[in-house]
């Protein structure tokens, strides 16, 4: 009985993601509002803060369309996807019993799988208790297991954090490496190696990454002077601190585009290079599959346009029987046209006959034309051309 339990618990740290139950004062992020009101009001602007299915549309057509295409029933997916989207989910697998029960419609409100989809705990994605409640990643794992498959919790009211002698009256503190001095390996934990449900790597920000520089040092902004808690815990006083902002924003906040990419215009002989250079440590796009960069091309003369051309830098993907598909069903995936981390691309292009000046304008995109109407995306975020740069060229 001993030496099956040890197997039980030997097996399951290796394979099994272990769901540790979040007590109910810790769970919603508006129980820390009284003392970290600051951190709580920037998350919840964020696309951490959105990362449930109910609250992003993109991704729920998505699941949608996955739980069709695959016949599997949208809570299976669900549960799939929570992986990284909502990691702290109870149930981390559906057998076939529930599958079987859930076409013929037999499942009850009180069924595990049905109450872990619909609790409480996930209606907020990643919310604190999923970065601030990691207290290991595991490296040595296989590529493949991400989000829930690669971590272990803390047990409930033990936050995890930066610094080494905070205290709370309101929860358990301990302090790890990977909150200080390496944040990449947190952020790595979903951001890097998301793949097909036929293995079909189509995203991975660890592999492409250039460099040592923190996600944190952009996404969360440079450290400044703050407070971490506004609870007067140091003899009366609320200890100075060097703080980040908590806002991780990104490809959704469309000024941030700006100038995130460079772009150069050059005649040689009878065509148009367009330079493109990233200065960022991740490739553009990265991230999640089917992001687009447009580069619009205009020839005039005097003020007269005389050609137009629009090149769109993105990725396509086929699913089964050849049919396009999304990213997350790909058998195959189109060439990476992405421009690489610290890198450029170089577009060449024929140069129009009468044509006095070219004028080339960069946009990003956070879905293309394609994925767009396949998954009839209604919200005007998904369509806006989000502006990066322009540059004009005498010829
Ligand atoms: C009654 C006040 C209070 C409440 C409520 C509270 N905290 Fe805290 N928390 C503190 C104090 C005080 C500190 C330490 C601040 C310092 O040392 O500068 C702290 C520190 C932290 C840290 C940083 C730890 C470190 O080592 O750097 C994290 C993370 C944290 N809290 C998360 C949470 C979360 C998540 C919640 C809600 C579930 C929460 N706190 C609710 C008072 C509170
Ligand atoms: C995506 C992961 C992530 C989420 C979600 C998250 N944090 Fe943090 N938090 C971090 C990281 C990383 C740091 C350390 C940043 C640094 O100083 O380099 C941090 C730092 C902190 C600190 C220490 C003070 C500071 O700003 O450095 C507190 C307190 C804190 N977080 C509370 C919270 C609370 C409360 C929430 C929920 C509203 C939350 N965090 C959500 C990743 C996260
Ligand atoms: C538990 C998994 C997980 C962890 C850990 C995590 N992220 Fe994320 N992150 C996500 C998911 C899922 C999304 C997409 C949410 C959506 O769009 O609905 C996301 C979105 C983002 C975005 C895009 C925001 C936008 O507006 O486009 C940025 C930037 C980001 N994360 C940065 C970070 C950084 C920096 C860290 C490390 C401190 C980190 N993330 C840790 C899962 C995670
Ligand atoms: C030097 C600053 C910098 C660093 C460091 C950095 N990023 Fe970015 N990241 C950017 C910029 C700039 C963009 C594009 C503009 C925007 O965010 O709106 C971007 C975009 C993204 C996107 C959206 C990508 C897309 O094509 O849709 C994600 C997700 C992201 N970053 C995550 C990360 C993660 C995770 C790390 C660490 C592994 C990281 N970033 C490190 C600057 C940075
Ligand atoms: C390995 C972790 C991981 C798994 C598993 C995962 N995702 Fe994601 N997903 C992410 C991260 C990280 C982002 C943010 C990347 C970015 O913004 O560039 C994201 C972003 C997305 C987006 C873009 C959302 C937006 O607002 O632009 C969609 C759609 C999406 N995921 C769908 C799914 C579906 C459907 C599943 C399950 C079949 C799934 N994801 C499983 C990590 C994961």
């Amino acid at each position: 009985m001993k030496f099956f339990l040890f197997l039980l618990i030997f097996f399951s740290s290796l394979f099994g993601a272990k769901a540790v139950e979040v007590g109910q004062r810790f769970e919603s992020s508006e129980n820390c509002k009284v003392c970290h009101r600051r951190i709580v009001e920037e998350w919840s602007n964020s696309w951490h803060a959105k990362s449930h299915f109910e609250k992003d549309e993109y991704f729920k057509k998505s699941l949608e369309y996955v739980s069709r295409k695959t016949r599997k029933s949208l809570n299976a997916v669900k549960i799939q996807c929570a992986t990284c989207h909502n990691p702290r989910i109870s149930v981390t697998k559906t057998d076939e019993d529930y599958e079987i029960a859930a076409v013929m419609g037999l499942t009850d409100e009180d069924d595990p799988v049905n109450k872990a989809v619909n609790s409480k705990v996930i209606s907020e994605g990643i919310n604190c208790v999923v970065c601030h409640n990691i207290d290991k990643i595991h490296d040595e794992y296989d590529k493949s297991k991400r989000g829930i498959n690669r971590v272990e919790w803390t047990p409930s009211g033990v936050m995890t954090g930066p610094f080494k002698d905070a205290k709370s009256p309101y929860h358990k503190i301990v302090s790890h490496e990977f909150m200080r001095s390496n944040p990449n390996k947190l952020c790595f934990v979903c951001h890097a190696n998301d793949r097909s449900v036929k293995g079909v790597v189509f995203t991975d920000m660890e592999s492409e990454y250039v460099g040592k520089q923190t996600c944190v040092s952009c996404h969360m902004g440079p450290k400044q002077k703050g407070v971490a808690a506004t609870y007067r815990m140091y003899n009366g006083k609320a200890k100075m601190r060097m703080v980040r902002k908590h806002g991780f924003i990104g490809a959704h906040t469309p000024g941030l585009w700006k100038d995130a990419l460079r772009l150069q215009l050059k005649k040689q002989k009878n065509r148009l290079l367009i330079k493109i250079k990233n200065p960022q440590p991740h490739n553009i796009p990265s991230g999640f599959g089917s992001r687009e960069i447009l580069v619009e091309v205009v020839y005039k003369k005097g003020n007269v346009t005389v050609g137009q051309k629009t090149i769109s830098l993105t990725r396509h993907y086929i699913r089964k029987h050849k049919k396009v598909g999304i990213a997350h069903l790909a058998v195959k995936q189109s060439k990476d046209t992405s421009i690489k981390a610290h890198g450029e691309k170089t577009i060449r292009l024929p140069l129009i006959k009468g044509a006095e000046s070219v004028e080339v304008t960069l946009y990003y995109r956070l879905v293309n034309d394609e994925v767009r109407s396949l998954l009839d995306l209604k919200e005007p975020i998904w369509s806006k051309k989000n502006f990066i740069a322009k540059s004009s060229l005498r010829l």
